[in-house]
């Protein structure tokens, strides 16, 4: 079965996650982005193919940008399976708001997930995931959507509530040292286009969505999130988010 992959990833975990799906469940893959991909075209995907959709986890939400961007892509009844990417926080509502948004636009889900990755604000919360063991839960989880793809599926029952969190915001916003060489990768890289080429250091507070995108495609490593309140958010996330959690998945009901 042809796969689509879609996602949006600002500092490519979700990605990972997805194109690990992927590989385990097609040899015939096609990709988009939508990260830094505004375009309004209409994609449609036909009913014998499989979508793979992921985001992460934004305050519990899909990132409303997110929303946005996923609106253009319109199924046929065409299975999807649905993934959520976070930061060993919690996923919150964010799987069910992506479940819900794709069977809107025509897709059917077969299985959802609720992956790790490391946590792009605070990035000793979940450091270094998806690992080996995260790996080995995407083989598993991607071997039981093939066997469910093989017979007819039903509804699915994914956790959240609706209405969903209302999210909180961080008054935080990255900046660069004078380590900037001025490159202007970050600029060009930004989703919301925060960032102008001609003074890079800074950041446009109303345009940033803190995705974190600008720092881990930064050369010199000058781009981060600096200040007193970001330092003591970062020790409370540190303490309060150290244990790991688990992937969670899942799966219709056979029919
Ligand atoms: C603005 C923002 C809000 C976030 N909110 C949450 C959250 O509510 N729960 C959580 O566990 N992680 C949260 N994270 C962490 C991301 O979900 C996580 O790092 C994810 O892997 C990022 O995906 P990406 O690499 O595809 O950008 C948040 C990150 C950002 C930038
Ligand atoms: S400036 Fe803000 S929106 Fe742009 S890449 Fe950096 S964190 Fe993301
Ligand atoms: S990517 Fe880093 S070095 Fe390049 S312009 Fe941005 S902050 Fe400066």
């Amino acid at each position: 079965m042809k796969a689509i992959t879609l996602y949006f990833s600002a500092t490519y975990t979700t990605k990972c996650v997805v194109e690990a799906i992927a590989k385990n469940l097609s040899n015939e893959v096609t990709a988009y982005d939508i990260t830094n991909d505004s375009s309004t075209d209409e994609v449609a995907i036909p009913s014998d193919e499989l979508l793979i959709v992921g985001v992460p986890v934004y305050a519990g939400r899909v990132p409303a940008m997110a929303v946005e961007r996923l609106r253009r892509f319109r199924g046929n009844n065409t299975p999807a399976v649905v993934v959520a990417v976070y930061g060993n926080r919690h996923y919150d509502d964010a799987v069910l708001e992506l479940h819900d948004i794709m069977t809107e636009c025509g897709f059917r889900t077969v299985a959802a997930g609720a992956f790790i990755a490391q946590h792009s604000i605070f990035p000793k919360v979940g450091a270094s995931r998806p690992d080996a063991e995260d790996f080995a839960d995407i083989k598993a989880f991607a071997e039981r959507v093939s066997e469910l793809l093989k017979g007819d599926f039903g509804d699915i029952q994914i956790p959240g509530n609706r209405p969903y969190k209302v999210p909180g915001g961080i008054p935080i916003w990255p900046t660069a040292s004078r380590k900037c060489s001025g490159c202007g990768a970050c600029a060009r890289l930004c989703p919301t286009g925060a960032i102008s080429l001609e003074s890079p250091k800074g950041v446009d507070k109303a345009k940033c969505i803190k995705c974190g995108r600008c720092i881990v495609v930064c050369p010199t490593k000058a781009r981060r999130f600096y200040g007193i309140k970001y330092s003591l958010a970062a020790a409370r996330f540190n303490s309060a988010f150290a244990a790991r959690r688990v992937n969670e998945t899942w799966f219709a009901k056979t029919r």
